[in-house]
């Protein structure tokens, strides 16, 4: 049973539906559904999280910080020695700050272009200034926390992909990464997918593909300093390909960028309903609720097949996916 998993490396959970940004790459925040995990699920299921080895837990969503006891959810994964990362809007840091040091071993905020940009892609007015007051709130306590911030890339951004690193800049964050918008899988809320039109109108257009090859030559030269010191990771040809790429193969114009991931025999997601995936873009395993435990549901003997059968370099949701990773597995488990 090589595909059978005996440990988990890291899970993703969503504790609340929805959230407090309304992004024109996502459909959670349409989600006023308010349905939440229930901090003593996350009580009694964390033992068996522990003995499964899940070294970290990404809090993400939805927006985390709108659970109404967040601090109940952290507790029992950190009694436990998981580290915790806080995916967030950042507009309820400041209201949060205490609890957010208390908890969180890195803050990861989506930042979606300069000030303006950001606002108008997350259509929310003064976004970026209450991510700033945020962030200010939770230095004041705690100087050195770990912030790292995200821009998804898409149509109604990328020409201000340099100012968005410069703006990542002046929020003093550690880690800055892009990531290509995803518009074909049923993620973000978009049960039965979105319709050509909306696709098209997220996507960066084939006549627009010299303008973001500019745009990214213009970010390589003048935010070098950015990339030499390890802020982006990414190099930038990986860039090129992971974005430009991307968008290009949408249209047909190339292959989609080659796929490399053994996220689903290391990783697995634990949606607010406790439906579990093993990524938030491949089908669900089963629910939480109704097996009991984490490992009866990636274990299940559907889980293992499928797993069995998947081939990362020709399945088709893999082929489009947009963030694809590795983790570290133990000796004879992973992807053929
Ligand atoms: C869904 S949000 C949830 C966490 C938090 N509420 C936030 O807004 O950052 C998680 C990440 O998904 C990104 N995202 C949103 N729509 C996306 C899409 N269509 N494709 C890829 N990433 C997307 C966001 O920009 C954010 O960095």
């Amino acid at each position: 049973m090589p595909h059978a998993l005996s440990e988990l490396s890291e899970l993703f959970i969503w504790p609340h539906a929805g959230c407090n940004h309304r992004c024109v790459s996502c459909d959670i925040w349409q989600d006023t559904s308010r349905r939440e995990l229930a901090a003593e699920d996350i009580e009694r299921w964390a033992d068996e999280w522990q003995q499964l080895g899940i070294k970290e837990v990404i809090l993400t969503g939805g927006e985390p910080l709108m659970h109404r006891d967040l601090g109940a959810v952290a507790a029992p994964l950190r009694e436990r020695g998981m580290a915790l990362v806080l995916l967030s809007t950042g507009i309820l840091l400041k209201r949060h700050a205490q609890q957010v040091v208390d908890n969180y071993d890195v803050v990861l905020v989506s930042l979606d272009g300069p000030p303006e940009i950001h606002d108008s892609v997350r259509r929310v007015p003064r976004a970026h200034q209450l991510l700033v007051r945020g962030l200010d709130a939770v230095r004041a306590i705690k100087p050195d926390l770990r912030v790292a911030a995200r821009c998804t890339v898409h149509r109604y951004n990328y020409r201000h992909l340099a100012e968005t690193v410069r703006t990542a800049q002046e929020l003093g964050v550690y880690r800055f990464s892009f990531i290509p918008a995803d518009v074909t899988s049923e993620a973000f809320n978009r049960a039965g997918g979105w319709d050509a039109d909306r696709q098209e109108d997220l996507v960066i257009s084939e006549d627009a593909l010299p303008a973001l090859d500019q745009e990214l030559e213009r970010l390589f030269t003048e935010c070098a300093d950015a990339f030499s010191s390890g802020m982006i990771q990414e190099s930038p040809d990986h860039l090129r390909s992971y974005i430009r790429d991307y968008y290009a193969a949408f249209h047909r114009a190339n292959p989609y960028p080659a796929v490399s991931c053994n996220i689903p025999w290391g990783s697995a997601v634990v949606e607010v309903d406790g439906t579990v995936r093993p990524c938030f873009f491949q089908p669900e395993y089963g629910n939480l609720h109704e097996a009991g435990s984490l490992e009866a549901v990636v274990n299940s003997p559907a889980a293992v097949k499928w797993r069995t059968e998947l081939d990362v370099a020709t399945d088709e949701t893999c082929q489009r996916c947009v963030c694809f990773r590795t983790v570290d597995l133990p000796a004879g488990i992973g992807p053929a």
